[in-house]
Protein backbone atom coordinates (compact mmCIF):
# COMPACT_ATOMS: atom_id res chain seq x y z
CA UNK A 1 0.00 0.00 0.00
CA UNK A 2 1.22 3.73 -0.60
CA UNK A 3 2.05 6.24 1.71
CA UNK A 4 4.73 8.61 2.33
CA UNK A 5 5.11 11.99 0.55
CA UNK A 6 2.70 12.94 -1.88
CA UNK A 7 3.36 11.94 -5.29
CA UNK A 8 0.71 12.85 -6.84
CA UNK A 9 -2.48 15.74 -6.38
CA UNK A 10 -6.07 16.41 -7.52
CA UNK A 11 -5.88 18.92 -10.24
CA UNK A 12 -9.10 19.12 -10.81
CA UNK A 13 -12.85 17.98 -10.60
CA UNK A 14 -15.75 17.44 -12.00
CA UNK A 15 -19.65 15.59 -12.14
CA UNK A 16 -22.31 15.39 -13.79
CA UNK A 17 -25.89 13.85 -12.88
CA UNK A 18 -29.20 13.27 -15.11
CA UNK A 19 -31.77 15.77 -14.89
CA UNK A 20 -34.51 13.10 -14.10
CA UNK A 21 -35.10 12.89 -10.66
CA UNK A 22 -36.98 9.28 -8.69
CA UNK A 23 -38.49 10.65 -5.94
CA UNK A 24 -39.53 8.25 -2.73
CA UNK A 25 -42.79 9.05 -3.11
CA UNK A 26 -42.40 8.01 -6.95
CA UNK A 27 -41.35 4.75 -5.79
CA UNK A 28 -44.17 4.04 -3.67
CA UNK A 29 -46.53 3.90 -7.04
CA UNK A 30 -43.84 1.52 -8.09
CA UNK A 31 -43.08 -1.03 -5.03
CA UNK A 32 -44.81 -1.62 -1.72
CA UNK A 33 -42.41 1.21 0.08
CA UNK A 34 -42.97 3.90 2.02
CA UNK A 35 -41.15 7.40 2.20
CA UNK A 36 -40.58 6.81 5.75
CA UNK A 37 -39.18 3.29 5.22
CA UNK A 38 -36.39 4.25 2.71
CA UNK A 39 -35.47 7.73 4.91
CA UNK A 40 -35.42 5.87 7.97
CA UNK A 41 -33.70 2.78 6.65
CA UNK A 42 -31.31 4.62 4.63
CA UNK A 43 -31.57 8.08 4.63
CA UNK A 44 -32.34 8.70 0.51
CA UNK A 45 -34.83 10.31 -0.27
CA UNK A 46 -34.00 10.86 -4.37
CA UNK A 47 -32.10 9.92 -7.05
CA UNK A 48 -31.31 11.01 -10.60
CA UNK A 49 -31.80 8.33 -13.49
CA UNK A 50 -30.68 8.08 -16.87
CA UNK A 51 -32.64 9.63 -19.88
CA UNK A 52 -34.00 7.10 -22.25
CA UNK A 53 -31.30 6.97 -25.12
CA UNK A 54 -28.82 8.01 -22.79
CA UNK A 55 -25.40 6.10 -21.81
CA UNK A 56 -23.10 5.82 -18.77
CA UNK A 57 -20.33 6.71 -20.97
CA UNK A 58 -22.41 10.44 -21.87
CA UNK A 59 -22.25 10.79 -17.39
CA UNK A 60 -18.81 9.92 -18.03
CA UNK A 61 -17.42 12.09 -20.27
CA UNK A 62 -19.08 15.41 -19.17
CA UNK A 63 -17.42 14.33 -16.28
CA UNK A 64 -14.51 14.20 -17.44
CA UNK A 65 -14.75 17.25 -19.48
CA UNK A 66 -15.65 19.39 -16.24
CA UNK A 67 -12.78 17.95 -14.46
CA UNK A 68 -10.17 18.48 -17.45
CA UNK A 69 -11.66 22.09 -17.88
CA UNK A 70 -11.17 22.72 -13.90
CA UNK A 71 -7.81 21.31 -14.33
CA UNK A 72 -6.26 23.39 -17.07
CA UNK A 73 -5.56 20.83 -19.69
CA UNK A 74 -6.93 20.12 -23.43
CA UNK A 75 -8.57 16.49 -24.09
CA UNK A 76 -5.32 16.00 -25.87
CA UNK A 77 -3.52 16.07 -23.54
CA UNK A 78 -4.83 13.72 -21.34
CA UNK A 79 -2.21 10.74 -21.01
CA UNK A 80 -4.13 7.89 -19.14
CA UNK A 81 -7.81 7.51 -18.59
CA UNK A 82 -9.17 4.91 -15.76
CA UNK A 83 -12.58 4.43 -15.78
CA UNK A 84 -14.11 2.88 -13.19
CA UNK A 85 -17.53 1.19 -13.37
CA UNK A 86 -19.94 -1.59 -12.98
CA UNK A 87 -22.48 -0.55 -15.16
CA UNK A 88 -20.93 -0.03 -18.46
CA UNK A 89 -21.59 0.76 -22.24
CA UNK A 90 -20.92 -2.58 -22.93
CA UNK A 91 -19.25 -5.49 -21.75
CA UNK A 92 -16.66 -4.75 -24.47
CA UNK A 93 -15.34 -2.07 -25.72
CA UNK A 94 -14.31 -0.37 -22.17
CA UNK A 95 -16.45 2.23 -21.19
CA UNK A 96 -13.04 4.35 -20.85
CA UNK A 97 -12.49 3.65 -24.90
CA UNK A 98 -15.86 5.49 -25.31
CA UNK A 99 -15.45 8.48 -23.04
CA UNK A 100 -11.63 8.71 -24.64
CA UNK A 101 -13.70 9.40 -28.15
CA UNK A 102 -16.41 11.27 -27.32
CA UNK A 103 -14.08 13.32 -25.23
CA UNK A 104 -11.21 13.62 -28.02
CA UNK A 105 -8.12 12.52 -25.85
CA UNK A 106 -6.46 11.18 -28.67
CA UNK A 107 -3.05 10.31 -26.94
CA UNK A 108 -4.55 8.25 -23.86
CA UNK A 109 -4.21 5.13 -22.66
CA UNK A 110 -7.68 4.38 -21.81
CA UNK A 111 -9.14 1.12 -19.32
CA UNK A 112 -12.08 -0.31 -16.98
CA UNK A 113 -11.65 -1.57 -13.82
CA UNK A 114 -14.30 -3.05 -11.94
CA UNK A 115 -14.19 -2.74 -7.99
CA UNK A 116 -18.14 -1.95 -7.01
CA UNK A 117 -18.23 0.55 -4.87
CA UNK A 118 -14.95 0.98 -4.16
CA UNK A 119 -14.08 1.68 -7.93
CA UNK A 120 -13.19 5.49 -7.66
CA UNK A 121 -10.24 5.27 -4.88
CA UNK A 122 -9.30 1.81 -6.59
CA UNK A 123 -8.47 4.01 -9.27
CA UNK A 124 -6.93 6.86 -7.49
CA UNK A 125 -4.52 4.40 -6.28
CA UNK A 126 -3.23 3.20 -9.55
CA UNK A 127 -3.29 6.63 -10.98
CA UNK A 128 -1.01 7.68 -7.92
CA UNK A 129 1.00 4.59 -8.45
CA UNK A 130 1.70 5.17 -12.18
CA UNK A 131 2.60 8.88 -11.63
CA UNK A 132 4.95 8.47 -8.80
CA UNK A 133 6.49 5.88 -10.68
CA UNK A 134 7.00 8.48 -13.85
CA UNK A 135 4.86 6.37 -16.00
CA UNK A 136 2.25 9.11 -16.76
CA UNK A 137 2.26 13.31 -15.97
CA UNK A 138 -1.58 12.95 -15.75
CA UNK A 139 -4.24 10.99 -15.07
CA UNK A 140 -8.20 11.06 -15.38
CA UNK A 141 -9.89 8.90 -12.92
CA UNK A 142 -13.63 8.29 -13.61
CA UNK A 143 -16.32 6.72 -11.78
CA UNK A 144 -19.67 6.42 -13.66
CA UNK A 145 -22.60 4.37 -13.10
CA UNK A 146 -26.09 4.04 -14.83
CA UNK A 147 -27.48 1.71 -12.65
CA UNK A 148 -30.40 2.08 -13.30
CA UNK A 149 -29.88 0.07 -16.35
CA UNK A 150 -29.51 -2.75 -14.37
CA UNK A 151 -31.95 -2.37 -11.28
CA UNK A 152 -34.97 -4.79 -10.80
CA UNK A 153 -37.45 -2.30 -10.60
CA UNK A 154 -40.09 -5.04 -9.04
CA UNK A 155 -37.93 -5.58 -6.16
CA UNK A 156 -38.41 -2.95 -2.94
CA UNK A 157 -34.86 -4.59 -1.42
CA UNK A 158 -33.01 -3.03 -4.17
CA UNK A 159 -34.72 -0.31 -6.23
CA UNK A 160 -34.81 2.13 -3.82
CA UNK A 161 -30.99 2.58 -3.23
CA UNK A 162 -29.36 3.40 -6.52
CA UNK A 163 -29.17 6.02 -9.10
CA UNK A 164 -27.11 7.24 -12.03
CA UNK A 165 -24.48 10.21 -11.85
CA UNK A 166 -20.43 10.14 -12.70
CA UNK A 167 -17.33 12.24 -11.35
CA UNK A 168 -13.77 12.34 -12.37
CA UNK A 169 -10.58 13.49 -11.04
CA UNK A 170 -7.52 14.60 -12.63
CA UNK A 171 -4.12 13.53 -11.23
CA UNK A 172 -0.71 15.55 -11.86
CA UNK A 173 2.46 15.10 -9.83
CA UNK A 174 2.39 16.89 -6.42
CA UNK A 175 3.71 20.21 -5.93
CA UNK A 176 5.10 18.98 -2.38
CA UNK A 177 2.32 20.03 0.02
CA UNK A 178 -0.91 19.06 -1.75
CA UNK A 179 -1.71 15.71 -2.69
CA UNK A 180 -2.36 11.91 -1.84
CA UNK A 181 -1.10 10.93 1.63
CA UNK A 182 -1.86 6.95 1.42
CA UNK A 183 -3.90 5.26 -0.22
CA UNK A 184 -5.20 1.51 0.65
CA UNK A 185 -6.99 -0.96 -1.36
CA UNK A 186 -8.25 -4.69 -0.11
CA UNK A 187 -10.73 -7.25 -1.24
CA UNK A 188 -12.45 -10.56 -0.47
CA UNK A 189 -13.72 -12.77 -3.06
CA UNK A 190 -15.24 -15.13 -1.03
CA UNK A 191 -17.96 -13.03 -0.51
CA UNK A 192 -19.22 -12.29 -3.94
CA UNK A 193 -22.19 -14.10 -4.10
CA UNK A 194 -23.94 -11.79 -1.27
CA UNK A 195 -23.60 -8.40 -4.01
CA UNK A 196 -23.58 -9.48 -7.50
CA UNK A 197 -25.08 -9.43 -11.19
CA UNK A 198 -25.65 -13.09 -12.07
CA UNK A 199 -26.44 -13.07 -15.64
CA UNK A 200 -25.19 -11.55 -19.11
CA UNK A 201 -21.35 -13.06 -18.37
CA UNK A 202 -19.68 -15.80 -19.59
CA UNK A 203 -20.58 -18.08 -16.70
CA UNK A 204 -24.79 -17.51 -17.37
CA UNK A 205 -24.92 -15.82 -21.14
CA UNK A 206 -28.21 -13.92 -21.74
CA UNK A 207 -30.60 -16.49 -22.45
CA UNK A 208 -34.65 -16.38 -22.64
CA UNK A 209 -34.60 -17.57 -18.64
CA UNK A 210 -31.90 -15.50 -17.12
CA UNK A 211 -34.25 -12.74 -19.15
CA UNK A 212 -37.60 -14.17 -17.52
CA UNK A 213 -35.84 -14.58 -14.12
CA UNK A 214 -34.65 -11.40 -14.06
CA UNK A 215 -31.15 -11.92 -13.68
CA UNK A 216 -29.52 -8.87 -15.34
CA UNK A 217 -30.31 -6.74 -12.14
CA UNK A 218 -28.29 -6.57 -8.84
CA UNK A 219 -28.99 -9.18 -6.40
CA UNK A 220 -28.05 -8.17 -2.92
CA UNK A 221 -28.10 -9.57 0.74
CA UNK A 222 -28.49 -6.63 2.12
CA UNK A 223 -27.95 -7.49 6.27
CA UNK A 224 -24.95 -9.25 5.00
CA UNK A 225 -23.15 -6.55 3.16
CA UNK A 226 -24.31 -3.96 5.69
CA UNK A 227 -22.32 -5.58 8.26
CA UNK A 228 -19.53 -6.08 6.30
CA UNK A 229 -19.62 -3.15 5.19
CA UNK A 230 -19.20 -1.43 8.36
CA UNK A 231 -16.37 -3.70 9.46
CA UNK A 232 -14.82 -3.52 6.68
CA UNK A 233 -14.24 0.65 6.21
CA UNK A 234 -14.01 1.04 9.90
CA UNK A 235 -10.97 -1.15 8.99
CA UNK A 236 -9.71 0.62 5.80
CA UNK A 237 -10.15 3.98 7.57
CA UNK A 238 -7.62 3.02 10.16
CA UNK A 239 -5.43 1.78 7.54
CA UNK A 240 -4.95 4.82 5.22
CA UNK A 241 -4.77 7.20 8.36
CA UNK A 242 -2.03 5.06 9.98
CA UNK A 243 -0.52 4.83 6.30
CA UNK A 244 -0.27 8.42 6.42
CA UNK A 245 1.22 8.66 9.79
CA UNK A 246 -1.79 11.02 11.07
CA UNK A 247 -4.48 10.57 13.79
CA UNK A 248 -8.19 10.62 13.48
CA UNK A 249 -8.48 13.99 14.78
CA UNK A 250 -5.78 15.65 12.19
CA UNK A 251 -8.63 14.06 9.63
CA UNK A 252 -10.65 17.45 8.70
CA UNK A 253 -13.11 15.54 6.51
CA UNK A 254 -14.83 12.42 5.79
CA UNK A 255 -15.93 11.52 2.32
CA UNK A 256 -17.62 8.23 2.95
CA UNK A 257 -19.37 5.74 0.31
CA UNK A 258 -22.76 6.74 0.55
CA UNK A 259 -24.76 3.72 0.46
CA UNK A 260 -26.39 4.07 3.48
CA UNK A 261 -27.05 6.68 6.45
CA UNK A 262 -26.76 4.13 9.32
CA UNK A 263 -23.55 2.38 7.35
CA UNK A 264 -21.57 6.14 7.51
CA UNK A 265 -22.87 7.28 11.02
CA UNK A 266 -21.66 3.58 12.57
CA UNK A 267 -18.28 4.19 11.06
CA UNK A 268 -18.15 8.31 12.28
CA UNK A 269 -18.84 6.97 15.48
CA UNK A 270 -16.44 4.42 15.76
CA UNK A 271 -13.20 6.81 14.46
CA UNK A 272 -14.66 9.59 16.59
CA UNK A 273 -15.33 11.94 13.41
CA UNK A 274 -17.62 14.42 14.48
CA UNK A 275 -21.37 14.95 12.22
CA UNK A 276 -19.79 18.38 11.15
CA UNK A 277 -17.17 16.57 9.16
CA UNK A 278 -18.75 14.22 7.62
CA UNK A 279 -20.28 14.78 3.78
CA UNK A 280 -23.31 13.31 3.13
CA UNK A 281 -25.35 14.18 -0.28
CA UNK A 282 -26.90 10.07 -0.34
CA UNK A 283 -30.00 11.56 -0.01
CA UNK A 284 -30.12 13.63 -2.99
CA UNK A 285 -28.42 10.82 -5.12
CA UNK A 286 -28.73 7.42 -3.57
CA UNK A 287 -26.04 4.73 -4.21
CA UNK A 288 -24.18 5.75 -7.27
CA UNK A 289 -21.37 3.01 -6.76
CA UNK A 290 -18.22 4.09 -8.14
CA UNK A 291 -19.33 7.89 -8.46
CA UNK A 292 -20.13 8.33 -4.86
CA UNK A 293 -16.99 9.64 -3.59
CA UNK A 294 -15.97 11.91 -6.66
CA UNK A 295 -19.74 13.78 -6.42
CA UNK A 296 -19.27 13.96 -2.68
CA UNK A 297 -15.86 15.75 -2.78
CA UNK A 298 -17.07 18.21 -5.76
CA UNK A 299 -19.82 18.81 -3.46
CA UNK A 300 -17.65 19.82 -0.65
CA UNK A 301 -15.41 21.82 -2.87
CA UNK A 302 -18.52 23.74 -4.41
CA UNK A 303 -19.74 24.26 -0.13
CA UNK A 304 -16.37 25.80 0.56
CA UNK A 305 -15.67 22.95 2.79
CA UNK A 306 -12.12 22.18 0.97
CA UNK A 307 -9.61 24.78 1.35
CA UNK A 308 -5.95 24.78 1.07
CA UNK A 309 -4.73 21.90 3.43
CA UNK A 310 -8.02 20.49 4.29
CA UNK A 311 -7.17 16.53 5.00
CA UNK A 312 -9.98 14.57 3.49
CA UNK A 313 -10.55 10.65 4.13
CA UNK A 314 -11.93 8.77 1.08
CA UNK A 315 -13.62 5.55 2.48
CA UNK A 316 -15.49 3.22 0.33
CA UNK A 317 -16.91 -0.64 0.00
CA UNK A 318 -18.68 -2.28 -2.37
CA UNK A 319 -19.44 -6.08 -4.41
CA UNK A 320 -16.31 -8.37 -4.78
CA UNK A 321 -16.58 -7.88 -2.02
CA UNK A 322 -13.87 -4.70 -2.29
CA UNK A 323 -13.09 -1.87 0.39
CA UNK A 324 -10.10 1.03 0.29
CA UNK A 325 -9.94 4.33 0.93
CA UNK A 326 -7.56 7.40 0.79
CA UNK A 327 -6.39 10.23 2.35
CA UNK A 328 -6.15 13.17 -0.02
CA UNK A 329 -5.03 16.71 0.94
CA UNK A 330 -5.97 20.01 -0.73
N1 LIG B 1 -39.74 -0.80 1.73
C1 LIG B 1 -40.40 -1.38 2.76
N2 LIG B 1 -39.96 -2.50 3.35
C2 LIG B 1 -38.83 -3.05 2.90
C3 LIG B 1 -38.11 -2.51 1.82
C4 LIG B 1 -38.62 -1.34 1.23
N3 LIG B 1 -38.00 -0.72 0.19
N4 LIG B 1 -37.02 -3.28 1.59
C5 LIG B 1 -37.05 -4.27 2.48
N5 LIG B 1 -38.14 -4.14 3.28
C6 LIG B 1 -38.57 -5.01 4.37
C7 LIG B 1 -38.00 -6.40 4.28
O1 LIG B 1 -38.80 -7.22 3.46
C8 LIG B 1 -38.02 -6.83 5.72
O2 LIG B 1 -39.32 -7.25 6.06
P1 LIG B 1 -39.55 -8.52 7.04
O3 LIG B 1 -38.91 -8.12 8.34
O4 LIG B 1 -41.01 -8.62 7.07
O5 LIG B 1 -38.84 -9.65 6.36
C9 LIG B 1 -37.74 -5.54 6.49
O6 LIG B 1 -38.04 -4.46 5.58
C10 LIG B 1 -36.31 -5.41 6.95
O7 LIG B 1 -35.47 -5.72 5.87
P2 LIG B 1 -33.89 -5.68 5.98
O8 LIG B 1 -33.26 -6.08 4.68
O9 LIG B 1 -33.45 -6.39 7.21
O10 LIG B 1 -33.70 -4.11 6.20
P3 LIG B 1 -32.38 -3.35 6.63
O11 LIG B 1 -32.64 -2.57 7.83
O12 LIG B 1 -31.18 -4.26 6.62
O13 LIG B 1 -32.20 -2.31 5.45
C11 LIG B 1 -30.86 -2.05 3.44
C12 LIG B 1 -32.03 -2.77 4.11
C13 LIG B 1 -31.21 -0.58 3.36
C14 LIG B 1 -30.68 -2.61 2.04
C15 LIG B 1 -29.57 -2.25 4.26
O14 LIG B 1 -29.42 -3.61 4.57
C16 LIG B 1 -28.33 -1.78 3.58
O15 LIG B 1 -28.11 -0.60 3.40
N6 LIG B 1 -27.41 -2.70 3.21
C17 LIG B 1 -26.12 -2.34 2.67
C18 LIG B 1 -26.18 -1.84 1.25
C19 LIG B 1 -24.78 -1.39 0.84
O16 LIG B 1 -24.02 -0.86 1.60
N7 LIG B 1 -24.37 -1.59 -0.36
C20 LIG B 1 -23.00 -1.14 -0.68
C21 LIG B 1 -22.48 -1.72 -1.78
S1 LIG B 1 -23.48 -1.54 -3.19
C22 LIG B 1 -22.50 -1.95 -4.54
O17 LIG B 1 -21.38 -2.34 -4.43
C23 LIG B 1 -23.16 -1.84 -5.89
Amino acid sequence: MISHKPGSMIAGLGTAVPEKVLTNFDLEKMVDTSDQWIRERSGIERRHILADGATNSDLGVEAARNAIADAGLKPEEVECIILATISPDNIFPATACRVQAKLGAVHAAAFDISAACSGFIYGLHLADSLIRGGTYKNVLVIGSEALSRFTDWQDRSTCVLFGDGAGAAVLVPSDGTRGILSTYIKSDGRLAELLRLPAGGASLPASRETVDGRLHTIKMEGREVFKHAVRTMIDAAKKAVRLAKLEFKDIDLLIPHQANIRIIEAIAERVHIGREKIVVNLQEYGNTSSATIPLALAEARSGGRLQSGTKCLLVAFGGGFTWASAIVQF
